[in-house]
């Protein structure tokens, strides 16, 4: 630990630094985390995420990111596919930009499916090293997603237009230990949100 006023060590890392900064300035002293919804399609990660974000808009003091599962493949992971490898791809670059965002003390709203414990954890590590990770497993049954088909993907699937399909003939591996774990076909999105609020400010984190 540094006293104040002390020059920072040029051996010091980037996460030493940034958090010694952080600790100088009251007006970051709050981390930044990141909020990793995880889920099958249609699960409802999506519009629990927008819930969320509405809720931290009106209270938040930090910047909010959101990278959410269609909007991210549309950029960051434009020409990425669904094969292991791709998905694997898909969140490590999730994590890596999220892990930005929270170095600088922002939040950032992750919701892609994440089928892939090992890269769920790999995405969890790379934040952990500049603040919190906040896992939420949307845990919807794969029969009431399939039932809601909102994108009718689930029929191509059955179909075999689609292959390779979470939960159909593809694999979701459900989250051991989650920070926080909710069902839209229980709960409404509304009550799913204040959870989720609930849980952040149990945590100092909103
Ligand atoms: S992943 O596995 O985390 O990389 O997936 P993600 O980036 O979240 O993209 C999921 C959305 O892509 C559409 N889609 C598919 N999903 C699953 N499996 C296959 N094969 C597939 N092909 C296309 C689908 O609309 C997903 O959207 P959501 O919002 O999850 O329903």
């Amino acid at each position: 630990r540094l006293h104040h006023g002390e020059a920072i060590p040029e051996w010091f890392t980037f996460p030493d630094v940034t958090r010694i900064l952080r600790e100088r300035h009251p007006a970051n002293a709050r981390q930044g985390f990141a909020l990793f919804f995880t889920g099958l399609s249609g699960s409802g990660k999506s519009t629990l995420a927008q819930a969320v974000l509405a809720r931290l808009l009106e209270t938040a003091s930090r910047p909010v990111t959101v990278l959410d599962g269609d909007e991210v493949r549309r950029h960051l992971s434009k020409g990425l596919g669904f094969s292991r490898e791709d998905r694997d791809a898909n969140i490590t670059r999730i994590g890596y930009v999220a892990s930005e965002v929270v170095r600088h003390g922002g939040i950032a709203i992750c919701a892609p499916i994440a089928p892939y414990a090992g890269a769920r954890a790999e995405a969890r590590q790379l934040v952990q090293t500049q603040g919190r990770f906040v896992e939420v497993h949307v845990s919807t049954p794969l029969e009431i997603c399939e039932a809601r088909d909102r994108k009718g993907l689930y029929a191509a699937a059955r179909a075999g237009k689609i292959k390779g399909f979470t939960g159909i003939d593809d694999p979701y591996e459900t989250p051991a230990s989650p920070e926080l774990r909710v069902d839209t076909s229980q709960v409404s999105v509304d009550e799913a949100a204040e959870r989720v609020i609930a849980w952040l400010r149990a945590e100092d984190l909103a």
